[in-house]
């Protein structure tokens, strides 16, 4: 009874809550012309240019704000930029609405954490939204209110350059970053000034490219769609997302910004999404190339009419919505629901009681790079790294070493592990492999050479390189991309090493010294040279600027590696796209009968499976039980695993959990991933992992199409990765 008066009672505040705001909001409204409602549809990029330049020139901004036509800048940074753009926006136009400052702030601001790759690859949900809230705290000191991001779009396909901005391949895994980032940017309270709107992006299938080129086209059933590509988005509405950010792409010939199916009837009718959608970067001009707009009109039209609210950077809404309300093709209540939903926003974020609450110039200065954000980088930089080969327990390293060799293009690059979205990061910042290691050694230990360079095709250094590995005791190769390789319009047609790259490996693996090979890459490469011929190797992504220390950290033991991969690294391009929760078909690949699915000259598995990841501590599972093996369809059932430390140093390992469906009316993957604990173990130590398997665990979109539970039988595996597994079988019953 008492529970349930707490409950009524927090319902009719939210409810008195909303309707006070909704009040404010209609008040507001209420004043506006349709020019100003129109304005506020609209958005600029104040500063630099994060898509195609149309050669605006920044200072007509002002004028333009005056005069009511703009209701957001993205790319407008600092204090004082965002308070000047802001007074004329709250002074001096008429109706006198604050603008809403957005950027992308993908893995920091001016403190670049690792890229979201990487922090995916933690499975640390606390430590994920942990870096979110950190980069909200900079990013909202420096006048931004509202951050593209976290980009959720599931990537099966690595060639696809924006893979590494998001997490991965799995949608579970990819559903729980979504909403610890929602939730790290967010906040508490949207209202407190250290707290920024998160935007997920970009909604969606865009990581579903064709060929993994980047804006290519995208089809695919309704049901992969809606349970791999929106999982995470949905994950990221029920956390709170203020706003999400249609796609560049089509699916099943439709442009995101005219797909009233997606951004209507699933966002909003499906889901109850009461934020704003904003488009991507001129995605509303593109409906013209993509041939379903034959001019920017009709772009306009398809765009506001699918429920694409704010437009950015293509001039459609601004040029002709005022015509499409007055020849009736847009209806007036359809902008009156866009401007609310931004208005909303505006609302929550507080702008309205106090618009130069985030332009303190003072805060800026305390808050930017201070010693706490960077200590947070550093941890989370750590937790990122992922072992994926130790042979004969090479790491982690004496400080007795002796003599180390640190050798590679990207061994004391300053730029490199900033990432693909670290627009406002100082490469000055970056703390090098080459510093990290000094930091820990005395200087006479540490040599360096730099081999080559990341896209080299010359071997002038290569000598000298072979030389100092000669002299080493052990050396250090740090190979891979450059921070331009991947990100956005940087997709690949190859995913090995650039360069001669390879080559120098070879050169210095042949001087018989110990190799440790660190790759620092934005995504899966195919390298299994270097695999076979590493003593040990550590895969680093880009960590941001504190990259040399965390990998320092990780060489001479002071952090025990536990990160996993949140995507399968293939051994060759030719097996894309290659994912865990593949399908079995008819004839699944046996290298034994040539009639199977299978190539006939590469085998089938991968380089490294998902979610795998080594730890200088022993993980061992057994005992894998279920306290009975059935439930009902709305029943619930315990799995457990004793997971033992047989090594001799306390460590941390991801116990993962994966179910298979065994017969379906459709078909479904050989494994999925349906939950994980992170659990701290010492030497010697056995902890009991418990995980229960929950009606929403076993719902798929039935053959059709309602999403269900089809009782029979099901296969549950536990363990370090998706390949090496224990399995226990259970039935659901009717
Ligand atoms: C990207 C988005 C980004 C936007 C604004 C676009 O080109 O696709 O991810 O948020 O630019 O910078």
């Amino acid at each position: 009874m008492h529970k349930i008066c707490i409950l009524l009672l927090i319902y009719s505040i939210a409810w008195s809550q909303q309707r006070s705001l909704d009040a404010r909001i209609d008040s507001v409204l209420s004043k506006m012309t349709l020019d100003e409602k129109i304005g506020q549809l609209n958005q600029y990029s104040g500063g630099f240019f994060t898509g195609v330049n149309k050669n605006r020139l920044s200072g007509s901004y002002e004028q333009l704000i005056r005069e009511g036509k703009v209701g957001s800048l993205l790319n407008v940074f600092g204090s004082e930029q965002t308070r000047k753009m802001q007074r004329i926006a709250v002074e001096q136009s008429r109706a006198k609405i604050p603008l809403i400052f957005g950027l992308d702030v993908i893995h920091g601001c001016k403190t670049t954490f690792p890229v979201p790759l990487a922090e995916a690859s933690t499975w640390d949900t606390a430590a994920v939204a942990l870096s979110a809230r950190w980069q909200a705290i900079e990013a909202s000191s420096a006048g931004i209110h509202w951050t593209f991001g976290p980009m959720v779009d599931i990537a099966r396909d690595p060639r696809w350059g924006r893979i590494v901005e998001g997490s991965g391949e799995d949608p579970y895994l990819g559903s729980l970053m979504a909403a610890a980032r929602v939730r790290g940017y967010q906040g508490g309270d949207l209202a407190a000034n250290n707290t920024i709107v998160a935007c997920a992006k970009h909604f969606a299938g865009y990581g579903g490219a064709e060929g993994g080129r980047d804006y290519n086209t995208v089809d695919m059933s309704e049901r992969t769609f809606r349970e791999v590509y929106l999982k995470p988005f949905k994950s990221a509405v029920d956390a709170g997302a203020g706003t999400l950010m249609a796609s560049f792409n089509e699916i099943g010939g439709v442009p995101s910004s005219a797909n009233h199916q997606l951004l209507t009837r699933i966002l909003r009718d499906e889901w109850k999404f009461d934020g704003f959608v904003v488009s991507d970067w001129n995605s509303v001009g593109e409906l013209i190339p993509h041939g379903a707009a034959k001019d920017l009109a009709q772009a306009a039209e398809l765009g506001i009419n699918a429920g694409v609210d704010m437009d950015m950077e293509s001039d459609a809404y601004i040029a002709s919505l005022k015509n499409l309300v007055n020849s009736g093709k847009v209806s007036q209540n359809t902008i009156d629901e866009s401007v609310r939903r931004i208005l909303r926003i505006k609302f929550r974020l507080g702008l309205f009681e106090d618009p130069y609450k985030y332009c303190d110039a003072a805060r800026e200065k305390a808050q930017t790079r201070s010693k706490e954000i960077i200590s947070a980088a550093r941890m989370i930089a750590g937790k990122s790294i992922v072992l994926l080969k130790n042979d004969g327990e090479i790491l982690p390293l004496k400080k007795s070493i002796g003599t180390v060799a640190i050798i590679g293009p990207l061994a004391n690059s300053k730029r490199d592990p900033l990432g693909a979205w670290a627009q406002q990061g100082d490469s000055g910042d970056v703390v090098t492999v080459v510093e990290g290691v000094r930091q820990k050694l005395s200087a006479a230990q540490v040599l360096y050479e730099q081999g080559c360079g990341i896209t080299d095709s010359s071997k002038n250094g290569f000598a000298a390189a072979v030389a100092v590995a000669k002299k080493a005791d052990v050396v250090l190769l740090v190979l891979g991309e450059s921070l331009a390789m991947s990100g956005e319009a940087y997709s690949r047609s190859r995913l090995d090493l650039p360069g001669v790259q390879e080559e120098l490996a070879e050169a210095v693996c042949a001087a018989g010294k110990p190799v440790i090979v660190i790759l620092m890459n934005g995504r899966p490469l195919a390298v299994p040279w270097i695999v076979e011929h590493s003593n040990a190797l550590i895969e680093a992504w880009f960590l941001g600027v504190q990259s040399g220390n965390a990998v320092a950290d990780v060489l001479f033991g002071s952090v025990n590696p536990s990160g996993k991969l949140p995507v399968t690294f293939p051994r060759s391009v030719g097996q894309i796209p290659l994912y865990y929760n593949n399908k079995n078909t008819g004839r699944p690949g046996d290298p034994r009968n040539h009639y199977t699915s299978a190539y006939f000259d590469l085998e089938n598995t991968p380089l490294f499976p998902f979610g795998f990841g080594l730890s200088y501590s022993k993980f061992e599972y057994s005992h894998l039980t279920l306290n009975v093996s059935s439930m009902t369809m709305d029943g619930s059932l315990t799995a457990s695993v004793d997971v033992r430390n047989s090594g001799t140093r306390a460590g941390e390992e991801v116990v993962q959990f994966y179910i298979r469906d065994l017969v379906g009316s459709v078909t479904r993957p050989v494994k999925e991933l349906k939950g994980f604990s992170k659990v701290a173990l010492r030497p010697g130590e056995t902890k009991k992992v418990e995980f229960v398997i929950m009606p929403e665990h076993l719902k798929f979109y039935t053959l059709d199409m309602t999403y269900a539970i089809e009782p029979g039988e099901f296969m549950l595996f536990a363990g370090g990765n998706s390949r090496d597994v224990l399995e226990v079988p259970f039935t659901v019953t009717q």
